[in-house]
């Protein structure tokens, strides 16, 4: 495994080199982010290239967010891409990525303003706006997304189809521990005592993606019952809500493809997670 800082290092050790299998990633990597090394070696074959990039990304934090404190571990990641069989880890500094000031952004559309947009303004222009950067600079045919970042995934969806970029997405299944939490840089925050309170919200998710199965469809009253759930229990609520899959457009009743997606706060750590859901079409 190679470990290269500079855009014009890393271009000369790709060359010709294809086809390339990327994974975008911010570092403190977990067994979540080994597997969408695994699904990227799946993607290319034993002959292909798999570039892991590792660099936090201060456009996508908000001023009152945890840019500064977010955990860089980059001895322990480069350990762990070395032995999932990564070949390039793409490991940048910001001078390198950012020379002259940002001023040239992507600017997604209202889905970066719903949900998880609307709790953190401008976070998926600048994960829209770091990613385009890091496909132009890697080149991949092949891009791995974690569908945990369900919000994430549909925003370079849409970056991928409108700008006509020529890679293949493919978005991973959330990875969880045993108690159902999905595995996430984050979760290095919480106390012991808040670990074991944050599976709750894989739990309450559950209840609601069991109760639309079982032919639910007050969506409000079922959010409302979700946050309840937690609020009882020490969480600070940003949202639970049923959407429209395809587009997090508001859930209708007729729709078949749902996602049920939650933000919440355990004493100082935001937590995430959503689960989607396949209903039967209603019979005619
Ligand atoms: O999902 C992440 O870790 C980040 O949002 C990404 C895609 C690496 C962009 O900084």
């Amino acid at each position: 495994m190679q470990t290269v800082t500079e855009i014009s290092a890393l271009r000369e050790r790709l060359g010709d080199s294809r086809p390339i299998a990327f994974v975008p990633t911010m570092g403190n990597l977990h067994a979540g982010h080994i597997d969408l090394v695994r699904v990227a070696r799946e993607a290319v074959g034993k002959n292909g290239i798999v570039v892991v990039s590792i660099f936090v990304n201060r456009l996508q934090f908000g001023p009152a967010e945890d840019f500064a404190s977010y955990p860089r571990t980059l001895d322990a990641d480069l350990a762990q891409c070395d032995a999932a069989g990564v070949d390039i880890v793409f490991a940048p500094s910001e001078v390198e990525l950012f020379p002259t000031p940002q001023t040239l952004s992507v600017e997604p559309s209202q889905i970066q303003h719903v949900l998880d947009g609307a709790m953190r303004p401008g976070h998926f222009r600048g994960v829209a706006t770091i990613v385009l950067k890091l496909l132009n600079i890697v080149q991949p045919a092949v891009a791995v997304f974690g569908k945990k970042d369900f919000q994430q995934c549909l925003v370079i969806s849409e970056l991928v189809e409108q700008l006509n970029l020529p890679i293949r997405l493919l978005l991973a299944e959330t990875i969880r521990d045993a108690d159902g939490l999905a595995l996430s840089s984050r979760n290095g925050y919480l106390s012991a005592d808040e670990r074991r309170e944050a599976s709750r919200l894989n739990r309450v998710l559950r209840v609601v993606v069991e109760a639309l199965q079982g032919g639910r469809r007050d969506f409000i009253a079922l959010e409302d019952e979700a946050m309840a759930q937690l609020s009882r229990h020490g969480w600070q609520v940003d949202y639970v809500s049923v959407r429209r899959g395809k587009d997090l457009a508001a859930a209708n009743p007729t729709d078949a493809g749902l996602v049920v997606l939650a933000a919440a706060r355990l004493g100082k750590t935001r937590l995430i997670d959503n689960l989607e859901v396949t209903l039967d079409a209603p019979s005619a």
